[in-house]
């Protein structure tokens, strides 16, 4: 019997687009699941199995049931499988039902009454997929025209905003959770006293030998007084010690040694040492600190 498709690209054209569905849907990381859970390949085998089964019963009814035939009916069936695809009979009702198309000995009856130098013109009806197509589009207008002018949908510019908007909002919540990606512009002033311990020991480890143990000052300023060359809010602190001093006065940047939630433990250290008064400590520097937002 002669089918569309031959029954081994039918099983292959199945099972691959079942190998495809499990693959999306199953999460296996970066594996193949098949090879990641053997219950996969399993499955898909069995699958394939079946498939494979029930192909061969089908054809092995065919050929009973063609067995079965009276040679009238045998000739008959074979005349309808040797048409070519365009000659069957569903194709055909198929396409008459789309384009209602006449057919040509009708056309006396369809002539209308023009004539202009010997064109005449048939009063065909309009073919029914170009008038699904444009009752598509009837339907399609309306659900736009209340959607963008009625009820205000966004356009395109504003969806553009409102996701930029979103992904800010994203942005800054991952940040929070996310300690180790902070920067100055989300750093917060730490109070608690086993951040400040922390602060503490990585300042005696990398800054006591130019700022002294206590913060008074040495080779650097002195971070324990009111005055501040580079700015003293937490923000400013955090940027000092990231990207260091002023060319060549010997405050290196610290971003490459320390992480971001380091330099802000130290930073959050060295303002609670604020007022401490450690003595023979170098005299201020830089101007008179003002918090902004207090
Ligand atoms: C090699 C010596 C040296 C080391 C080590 C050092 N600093 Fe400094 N630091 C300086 C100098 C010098 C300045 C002044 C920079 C300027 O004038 O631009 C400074 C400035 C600063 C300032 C800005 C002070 C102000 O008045 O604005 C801060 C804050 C600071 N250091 C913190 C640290 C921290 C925290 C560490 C350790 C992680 C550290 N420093 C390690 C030498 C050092």
């Amino acid at each position: 019997m002669k089918k569309l498709i031959p029954a081994y690209l039918r099983v292959l054209i199945i099972f691959f687009v079942i190998f495809g569905v499990t693959e999306y849907f199953v999460d296996s990381g970066d594996r193949p699941a098949f090879i990641k859970y053997p219950m996969v390949s399993l499955f898909l085998f069995v699958f394939l199995f079946l498939l494979i089964a029930i192909e061969i019963t089908i054809s092995a009814i065919d050929n009973v049931t063609y067995q079965l035939l009276t040679d009238d009916q045998k000739s008959k069936l074979e005349e309808e499988n040797n048409k070519s695809f365009k000659e069957k009979q569903w194709y055909k009702k198929l396409m008459q039902s789309l384009t209602k198309t006449e057919p040509i000995e009708n056309e006396a009856g369809l002539l209308l009454n023009h004539d202009y130098d010997g064109i005449k013109e048939l009063d065909n009806n309009l073919p029914p997929w170009w008038v699904y197509l444009f009752y598509a589009c009837i339907v399609f207008s309306a659900v736009y025209l209340v959607k963008f002018e009625i009820l205000d949908g966004d356009n395109q510019e504003m969806e553009l905003k409102k996701e930029l908007a979103q992904a800010k909002i994203d942005v800054a919540e991952y940040m929070k959770n996310a300690p180790d990606l902070m920067d100055e512009k989300t750093v917060t002033l730490l109070t608690e006293p086993a951040d400040l311990a922390k602060g503490e020991t990585l300042f005696t480890t990398n800054c006591a030998a130019c700022h002294r143990a206590d913060g008074g000052g040495q080779i650097g300023p002195n971070l324990t007084d009111e005055n501040w060359i580079l700015g003293g809010g937490i923000k400013e602190v955090f940027h000092t010690i990231s990207n260091g001093g002023r060319d060549g006065k010997g405050m290196i940047a610290w971003k490459g040694t320390l992480k971001p939630k380091e330099i802000q433990a130290v930073a959050s250290y060295i303002l609670s040492l604020k007022g401490s008064n450690p003595k023979d400590a170098k005299e201020a520097e830089g101007e008179l600190w003002v918090e902004e937002n207090k």
